[in-house]
């Protein structure tokens, strides 16, 4: 298959936007941009359509898509209850990184659900991907748009590392402000549950709702991959070619840790934060200040896939803080490093 190039920079592009429309009325892939990471569009509606984004990322059948709607009016129809609680949350968040579960309508097919009852939503706040949906006319389901377990992209260039050849069009809409996916919070049960945390922060959610339950796969590693409330947030996930590893410690002690590795192994990168830089030599890939977790969400993916394009053996990640969105920062670098962490 040829993968069609878009290059759509504005909402205001309307003939190529209805280009890309007309590829997912006929039940094919687009990937689009959002704020977030560029997503595998096809129709939420479609089981066949949405059986294709599976089969092109080699994803498992069990793990569920997010269905991307371009208004809260649009949710009404997919979901079988929802309270006062989404109104307040899509009135803080929407359009923007927040992916809210809720039991389905039977209008949305189990593909899309991953056999689940319930369904994710969002409205994403990039323009083209919002323009995409309207013209569409129709919700889309839109996993990340890399091969199942890889960095998720944050550019087209990304997109087309993995998919080229396997998916009919993607729409090249610059790199993604956020850098790292939605938070996904559940709300099909009494309390609700951060189940992924990602661009919307827990403090910003227990803000608008009270007390917000943090799963404990956000910290911990599954016992049982089976058992994992959120399937995407299984083991080992987001990562490169290279063998990662998360290590805690000051500048100095971080840059000693991986002189000692480099004397026994090749092509060890650090990946570091810009004050880490003085004490290092190279090869090291920067992420962001140590205090900029906004900076490291958004260069995270793009580095993980540098380091595989530079052929890096060992990537030795100087752990990131925790807080706010830090917190997704460090749920995905602990699965592209199969949870590897060492204490200095
Ligand atoms: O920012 C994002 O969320 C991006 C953009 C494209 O919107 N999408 C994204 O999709 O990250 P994906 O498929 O890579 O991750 C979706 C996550 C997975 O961890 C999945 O298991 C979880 O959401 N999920 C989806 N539906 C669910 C449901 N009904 N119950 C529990 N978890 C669900
Ligand atoms: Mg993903």
């Amino acid at each position: 298959m040829k993968t069609q190039r878009f290059c759509i920079r504005s909402d205001r592009q309307r003939s190529e936007i209805e280009q890309a429309a007309a590829i997912l009325k006929r039940g094919g892939l687009v990937a689009m941009p959002t704020e977030t990471v560029y997503g595998l569009a096809a129709n939420a509606l479609d089981g066949n359509a949405v059986r294709a984004i599976f089969a092109a990322k080699g994803r498992p059948q069990d793990n569920p898509l997010i269905v991307h709607i371009s208004s809260l009016e649009e949710m009404e129809p997919l979901v079988k209850t929802a309270d006062a609680r989404v109104s307040l949350l899509a009135a803080a968040f929407w359009p923007g990184p927040l992916t809210i579960i809720l039991p389905k309508s039977e209008r949305i097919p189990f593909e899309t659900s991953g056999g689940l009852s319930t369904i994710a939503l969002r409205v994403p706040a990039h323009p083209v991907a919002r323009a995409l949906i309207a013209a569409a006319g129709f919700p889309l389901a839109a996993p990340s748009a890399n091969s199942s377990g890889k960095p998720s992209p944050t550019t087209a260039a990304h997109v087309l590392a993995d998919l080229d050849g396997k998916i009919d069009a993607v729409i090249d809409g610059g790199t993604c402000a956020v850098g790292i996916e939605s938070t996904v919070l559940s709300l099909a049960e009494p309390v609700p549950r951060l189940l992924r945390p990602g661009g919307t922060s827990h403090v910003q959610l227990e803000e608008v709702l009270g007390e917000v339950a943090l799963d404990s796969a956000v910290f911990a590693k599954p016992k049982d991959n089976r058992q994992v409330s959120s399937p995407g947030m299984k083991y080992r996930h987001y990562a490169p070619q290279a063998r990662v590893t998360l290590v805690r410690g000051n500048a100095a002690e971080f840059a000693a840790y991986v002189r000692r590795q480099r004397k026994k192994q090749n092509a060890v990168f650090a990946m570091c934060f810009t004050e880490d830089i003085p004490f290092l030599k190279e090869p090291f890939l920067c992420y962001g200040g140590k205090a900029d977790a906004a900076t490291q969400a958004q260069q995270l993916f793009a580095v993980l896939r540098q380091a595989d394009e530079l052929a890096a053996q060992s990537v030795l990640v100087h752990c990131p803080a925790q807080e706010g969105i830090g917190l997704a920062v460090y749920n995905r670098l602990l699965r592209a490093a199969a949870f590897r962490i060492v204490e200095l």
